[in-house]
């Protein structure tokens, strides 16, 4: 227990200017009142229950809730929101010896009220500003209504599209992971954590969770120590260093080790290395759960091992309340650490000043004003707009001014739940969502907009395929409303099969048939298989899961109003058997240099290795030229840099935007590296015609990586430079020296 000792002093010496700091005085507070409390009080602030809403599984339903909190056993409320229902909880937890006020959690993860693109979609905007922006307006309409903090950012790295949870993150790669981070934690808390605009963040799920085998939910996680510090770590680092108030840890087994129960994780790491002032949270039911894991006996074993490990507060486990407290009496665990987990979270309640108000974030004016705010919806629908990325157009978006009637069919044409995605605040208020129909009607003037479903998303019923196809005769072009329901992708929400569900493929090839311009919006939490559909549609729009504005934002693609921009922050696979595909791949000893001989080689006999959608892949209905390409110098060493520079040029005939990137790599290294890794982007809007020169700074720290010590170094060598508009397309190419 050596470590206890440097972890309260690590507490102590904490400075202030750095984002995990301590405020002397807020913590002198913090302490006054730790010196209060009881050890049962001191655990009862370590105790999370839900309330009427379930985001996880209830073994046994908790009668005694409302009597627990007005005896303090109770720090924090999850599932509890609005102003009304946070204000009479509140007042229980006020009946308490010590009044310590609850904080209110909830999964705000892409909205409250006005619902936002799902992460992984705005994550396609590779617009970080934007990403901030649609996270303060979350969490100012949270607040107002009562909310402290919200789960979220999801900041996992996720490779594999089975698994459910893609929908949460910001995607496969470790650099726009660690930017979407940080954007979305200063986003959530504000320009300062009190503020009634501002609620604590928490980076989840520590660690490694993104890497589920199989893409299995809940299953174990098993890599190399370089893997999880190269790409895992990052986000979750650049999340501390945004400020993030906490961190919550997850289901998964690291190397055998839960993580709820991985001190190397969360002691080591997080409250040692990375100096986190804030607390921990388990995911739901996490600390009971390692007992199916094997790796305690009981839930007392559990908690034993969870507050050893750095686990702070208990997610509706109900262990550290059941077993902490014979546990500190029989000297299995020192009060120490209790105490310094109780004192995490005290603080982060006078941080947020509800000691001086516990109802500050109760003011149903508030709630009333904010929740109408205009604003929101047309941040919903740029951030909508900019999600959308164009995967094939054969010349037939934008559609021409002249379209006199257009068909709008599928099952996700008149959808309006399924628009909102999974994981929003419920209940979702569906009038407010525009559907792709209503988004035509509103936008295509002078043109007829015409519907029909033809089938369900996922069932096997053929009997509306007449009607769809008599409403597509009648059209100029018809779009295709298909995808995945709201319920597909989340959590829990595995497929082994990620092809297009139910009758979809077979009502597009029925009215492929008809011979009409045929135009796939797909909509859904994670990329797809769209082998057929890609084939056999002349456009493709992927459109995920957009929000309030979907209707509004597709329409405007469609109809040429705006641009689309997006470029895939996943890589999409031609099928199942690719998956784990990802650009960022290793050489082998036998890479495949011509793709008609790949006998000994490291490939597939019955697919290419080439996935169907590369990362950082997008269209547009302009085109963009990459030329000039210039270095400053051909080497460089120590804390000098270089600068590569080169020439950007809208080619076509609309204004667009393109997302210009950077990709390196290190040709010989100690550890393989990857054959091209993203180390920097830029996305800007040019006129057609337009040119402009494009610089990126390459200093070490850009050519770093972890070492088989797991010490950030940059070797000296060769380090090649690629630059193009996508992770498979980089026609600028130069090779650097670091010396
Ligand atoms: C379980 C999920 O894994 C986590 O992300 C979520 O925040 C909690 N349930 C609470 O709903």
């Amino acid at each position: 227990m050596k470590w206890i000792g440097s972890l309260l002093c690590g507490m102590a010496v904490a400075t202030a200017g750095y984002a995990q700091s301590y405020d002397p005085v807020l913590l002198k507070k913090t302490n006054a009142l730790l010196a209060k409390m009881t050890l049962e009080e001191k655990i009862g602030q370590l105790n999370q229950y839900s309330g009427k809403d379930v985001t996880g599984p209830v073994n046994a339903q908790n009668k005694t809730q409302k009597e627990d909190i007005r005896n303090g056993l109770v720090g924090s409320m999850l599932n509890v929101k609005g102003v009304k229902d946070t204000r009479e909880i509140q007042e229980l937890a006020l009946q308490s010896r010590l009044k310590i006020p609850l904080l209110f959690s909830l999964d705000v993860i892409h909205g409250y009220k006005t619902v936002f693109p799902i992460p992984l979609a705005e994550t396609a905007s590779w617009d970080t500003e934007l990403m901030e922006q649609s996270a303060h307006i979350a969490a100012k309409e949270a607040a107002a209504s009562g909310i402290h903090w919200t789960f979220a950012p999801m900041v996992d790295i996720a490779k594999d599209p089975r698994w459910g949870r893609v929908m949460e993150g910001a995607g496969e790669d470790t650099y726009l992971g660690v930017l979407a981070a940080k954007a979305r934690v200063k986003g959530f808390q504000g320009a300062k954590l009190g503020g009634t605009d501002a609620v604590m963040a928490c980076a989840k799920h520590f660690a490694a969770y993104g890497a589920a085998i199989a893409g299995r939910d809940y299953n174990a996680v098993d890599m190399s120590l370089h893997q999880l510090w190269q790409d895992y770590l990052p986000p979750f680092k650049a999340a501390v260093d945004a400020g993030a108030a906490t961190f919550m840890n997850s289901f998964n087994t690291l190397n055998g080790i839960p993580a709820t129960g991985n001190k190397y994780l969360q002691r080591d790491i997080l409250k040692g290395q990375w100096k986190f002032s804030g607390f921990v949270v388990s995911d739901w039911g996490s600390i009971g759960e390692m007992v199916n894991h094997g790796f305690a006996n009981n839930d007392t074993i559990a908690a034993l091992k969870a507050i050893t490990a750095g686990s702070d507060m208990d997610m509706e486990s109900k262990a550290y309340l059941a077993g902490l407290a014979s546990l500190v009496k029989n000297g299995k665990v020192n009060i120490a650490l209790v105490d310094d987990a109780v004192r995490r979270i005290l603080y982060k309640k006078f941080e947020l000043g509800l000691f001086d108000d516990p109802f500050r974030f109760c003011n149903e004016a508030r709630e009333q004003q904010v929740m109408n705010d205009a604003s929101h919806v047309a941040i919903a629908l740029k951030a909508a707009e900019r999600s959308i990325v164009l995967l094939k157009n054969n010349q037939v978006l934008p559609l021409s001014s002249g379209t006199k009637t257009i068909a709008v069919i599928g099952p996700l044409a008149q959808s309006r739940r399924d628009m909102a995605g999974s994981w929003t605040v419920n209940p979702v208020d569906t009038n407010l969502i525009v559907t792709l129909y209503q988004g035509l009607k509103n936008n295509a003037a002078g043109a007829t907009v015409l519907t029909a479903n033809g089938c369900v998303v996922n069932g096997g019923d053929k009997n509306g395929f007449e009607e769809a196809l008599s409403v597509a005769a009648k059209a100029d072009v018809v779009v295709m409303a298909i995808g995945e329901t709201w319920d597909m992708s989340g959590e829990a929400k595995s497929r082994s099969d990620i092809r297009m569900p139910g009758l979809q493929q077979q009502l597009l090839a029925a009215v492929k048939a008809t011979g009409k311009p045929l135009v796939a919006v797909v909509m859904a939490g994670r990329p797809l298989v769209m082998d057929t559909v890609v084939a056999q549609a002349d456009a493709v729009v992927y459109a995920w899961w957009l929000g309030n504005e979907a209707g509004n934002a597709i329409a405007n693609v469609l109809l040429g109003k705006y641009n689309p921009s997006g470029k895939l922050p996943m890589t999409f696979p031609r099928n199942v058997g690719q998956i784990p595909v990802t650009y960022k791949q290793q050489n082998t000893g036998r890479p495949v240099t011509n793709e008609n001989n790949v006998v000994y080689r490291s490939a597939y006999i019955d697919v290419t290795n080439r996935p169907a959608f590369a990362f950082g892949y997008g269209l547009s209905y302009t085109t963009f030229s990459y030329s000039g390409l210039q270095v400053s110098k051909p080497a460089f060493s120590g804390n000098d840099s270089v600068v590569v520079s080169f020439t950007l040029t809208n080619t076509g005939k609309y204004a667009g935007e393109e997302v210009a990137q950077l990709y390196i790599r290190d040709k010989v290294s100690d550890i393989v590296r990857p054959v091209k890794e993203l180390t920097g982007f830029k996305k800007l809007m040019l006129q057609p015609g337009a040119q402009q020169t494009i610089r990126f700074t390459i200093n070490k720290e850009k050519l770093a990586y972890y070492n088989s010590d797991l010490k950030k170094i940059t070797e000296a060598g060769d380090f090649e430079v690629m630059i193009g508009g996508s992770s498979d397309n980089t026609p600028l190419k130069t090779t650097i020296r670091f010396q």
